[in-house]
C-alpha cells in the first residue's frame, strides 16, 4: 500500500524527442529536430561523441557508417571533415544533403523554442574524460549551468556509464544526471534495487522500457528513494500508455506526436 500511494508522477510527464522525431526524419539532423518542435516536445534528446579536434556532435554511434555516406569511427573525423558527409540519404533520398549537427549548433537553434527548450544529453564515449570536460566547458560558456534543479534545468546529463556522470557532477555539480540501464544488474541500478540507496551523483533513474514490463513496481520504487524515472524508448501508443499509467517521469520516444496524444488525452 505504501508504495501504491507514490505511483504517481513526480512532475509533468515528458515528452522526450528520442535523436529528434527520428521515426519521421534522419536521426540527429535538423530535420529530425525541426519535426520535434512542431510536435511539441518538452526536451530533445543529444548523443555525443567528440571530432578530432574535440568538437561534441550530435550522433548515436561510435562510428559513421550506419548514418552517413562515410566510413570510420567519428573521432577519427575533423569537423569539418563530418560536413562533407551525407547524414539524409541513408534514411530517404528526400533528406539528401542533411549536415551533421555540432551540439552547440543544436543549443542556438533550438535554446529558446516556446521560451526554453530543454535537452537529454547522452554522453556515449568519455575519451578519457575530455568529452565530460569539453562538454561543460561548452555549457559553462553559454551560460546552462543554470538552475541545477532536474525538473527545470535546461541540461539533463545522462549516460550508461556511471564513472562519466561522476565525472560530470565533479566538474559541474548543479548539472542534474540520469543513470541509463537496460537491465538492473549494473552499478547504481542494483545498489538501489538491493539498499533503495545509491550514488550521489545520479539524480534519475533511465531504465529500458523491458526493466518496466518486468517489475511493475520499478517506478514506486526509485519514486520511494526520490528519483525521478524517464523511460526508453517507446514508440507506440499502448506502451506509453503503460508507463503513462505507471507514473514515469518521462519517455524517450522517436514518435513524439503519438506521446503528445497519449499525454493530453490522459
Ligand atoms: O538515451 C536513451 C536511449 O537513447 C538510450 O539508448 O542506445 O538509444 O542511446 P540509445
Ligand atoms: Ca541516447
Amino acid at each position: 500500500a505504501a508504495l501504491a500511494q507514490v505511483a504517481t508522477p513526480l512532475g509533468p510527464q515528458l515528452n522526450i524527442a528520442h535523436r529528434g522525431a527520428s521515426a519521421y526524419a534522419p536521426e540527429h539532423t535538423f530535420y529530425a529536430y525541426d519535426l520535434a518542435m512542431e510536435m511539441d516536445v518538452d526536451m530533445l534528446e543529444c548523443d555525443l561523441f567528440l571530432t578530432r579536434d574535440e568538437v561534441p556532435v550530435c550522433i548515436h554511434d561510435t562510428t559513421v557508417d550506419r548514418t552517413s555516406d562515410g566510413s570510420g569511427t567519428v573521432e577519427s573525423f575533423t569537423l569539418a571533415e563530418l560536413r562533407e558527409l551525407d547524414f539524409g540519404g541513408w534514411f530517404d533520398p528526400a533528406f539528401s544533403g542533411a549536415q551533421i549537427v555540432p551540439f552547440e549548433e543544436q543549443l542556438d537553434c533550438y535554446l529558446r523554442h516556446n521560451g526554453r527548450m530543454r535537452f537529454h544529453v547522452e554522453t556515449k564515449d568519455s575519451a578519457g574524460g575530455r568529452a565530460e570536460e569539453v562538454l561543460v566547458e561548452v555549457l559553462r560558456r553559454k551560460g546552462l549551468l543554470d538552475t541545477g534543479d532536474l525538473h527545470t534545468s535546461t541540461i539533463l546529463m545522462q549516460s550508461f556509464d556511471a564513472a562519466s556522470l561522476e565525472r560530470i557532477k565533479a566538474l559541474a555539480p548543479s548539472l542534474p544526471t540520469a543513470f541509463l540501464f537496460a537491465v538492473p544488474t549494473s552499478g547504481p541500478a542494483l545498489l538501489w534495487y538491493l539498499t533503495g540507496s545509491g550514488a550521489d551523483y545520479i539524480d534519475a533513474m533511465a531504465p529500458n522500457m523491458a526493466v518496466l514490463q518486468l517489475d511493475p513496481l520499478v517506478v514506486q520504487r526509485f519514486h520511494a528513494a526520490g528519483h525521478d524515472v524517464h523511460v526508453w524508448t517507446v514508440n507506440d501508443r499502448e506502451t506509453m500508455d503503460s508507463a503513462l499509467e505507471m507514473g514515469v517521469d518521462g519517455v524517450f520516444t522517436n514518435n513524439p506526436d503519438v506521446l503528445r496524444a497519449a499525454i493530453d488525452e490522459r
